[in-house]
């Protein structure tokens, strides 16, 4: 694990703001004055998180991050900047130069959250580099630790996809991306802050559209980390709904990819079927009624009475 953040900005007063501010946090902070001397630093020792300002004379933080990336490719960049240049910042992340921004002067709470999620997206994509089966249960464990109501959920959606997988006929390499893409489904939820995780009640608008970026996220850290691509496509398509009403795309029926289409029966059973933070899990006779309920409108009418077949007995 490598919790390591570099701070860049110009202003002495700002880089000890920033020590303060982390130092009762679990992440370490080191400094630079300049872009320049951060290109320096990042030769010599391995980075999780950059956090750049964007305002310096010589080279601005846009420039440095840019150049920052041949170094350094893995480390995650953070562009911090004022009012007048968000339009720069916004550009720089629509180009994939920065993964956020933040505006100046900060909320310590943000500062603090984005630097946090930021420090555990650099290590999920460092560990899912290795990709050995066992790390990857272990990252699907620790996304749990973060939102207790899914305790165990990514394990039983693997276990409820696979056996339904099984009865389809599917074998070796679709059960193993199955298994894959079923821990990792909801691993871009590293990205949405834990307030919104567990907030107890139903989200309001805004708080659905951080939550529902988590298939996108978590597509796009398994990309990265080069997993298969049958892995990201579940992780990408596992909220899609059978009548094209689910996200990201809005993908309808046969759109959907097949692996993906199992993997969201099961996710959808299981969260039916457990507690969430603003509801008791319901009894599993209901699940599935609801589940029945939702034939070719949220799920592959086919796929769904395999999966009841087989998970009913369970
Ligand atoms: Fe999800
Ligand atoms: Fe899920």
């Amino acid at each position: 694990m490598n919790r390591t953040v570099l701070f860049v900005d110009d202003e002495p007063n700002v880089l000890n703001a920033v020590k303060r501010l982390f130092q009762d946090e679990d992440i370490s902070v080191v400094t630079a004055e300049s872009g320049e001397a951060a290109l320096e630093l990042i030769k010599t020792r391995e980075i999780g998180v950059i956090v750049s300002d964007n305002m310096m004379p010589h080279m601005n933080g846009i420039e440095f991050l840019e150049r920052s990336k041949s170094t350094a490719p893995e480390s995650v960049r953070i562009l911090m900047t004022g009012y007048a240049d968000m339009q720069a910042a916004i550009e720089a992340i629509n180009r994939g130069e920065v993964y956020r921004f933040l505006t100046k002067p900060w909320r310590d709470r943000d500062l603090v959250d984005t630097v946090s999620a930021a420090v555990d997206r650099y290590n999920v994509v460092t560990a899912l580099k290795t990709a050995d089966e066992a790390t990857l249960l272990s990252l699907a464990q620790t996304i749990e630790l973060k939102d207790p109501y899914t305790r165990g959920h990514c394990d039983r959606v693997a276990h409820y996809a696979l056996s339904t997988a099984e009865r389809l006929g599917l074998t070796g390499e679709d059960k193993k991306h199955i298994r894959q893409g079923s821990w990792l489904h909801d691993c871009g939820k590293i990205g949405v802050p834990e307030a919104i995780l567990n907030f107890n009640g139903p989200l309001s608008a805004e708080q659905m559209d951080v939550m529902k970026n988590h298939s996108r996220w978590g597509a796009e850290v398994a990309r990265l980390a080069k997993l298969p691509d049958p892995v990201v496509s579940i992780i990408l398509n596992h909220h899609e709904k059978y009548d094209g009403s689910g996200y990201p795309q809005g993908l309808k029926g046969g759109d959907i990819p097949y692996l993906a289409r199992i993997v969201a029966v099961a996710d959808f059973y299981d969260a039916l079927a457990s507690d969430r933070p603003y509801r008791k899990a319901m009894a599993r006779e209901k699940a599935f009624e609801i589940l029945i309920g939702s034939r070719s409108t949220c799920v592959d009418p086919d796929i769904l009475d395999v999966f009841v077949e087989c998970v009913r007995g369970m």
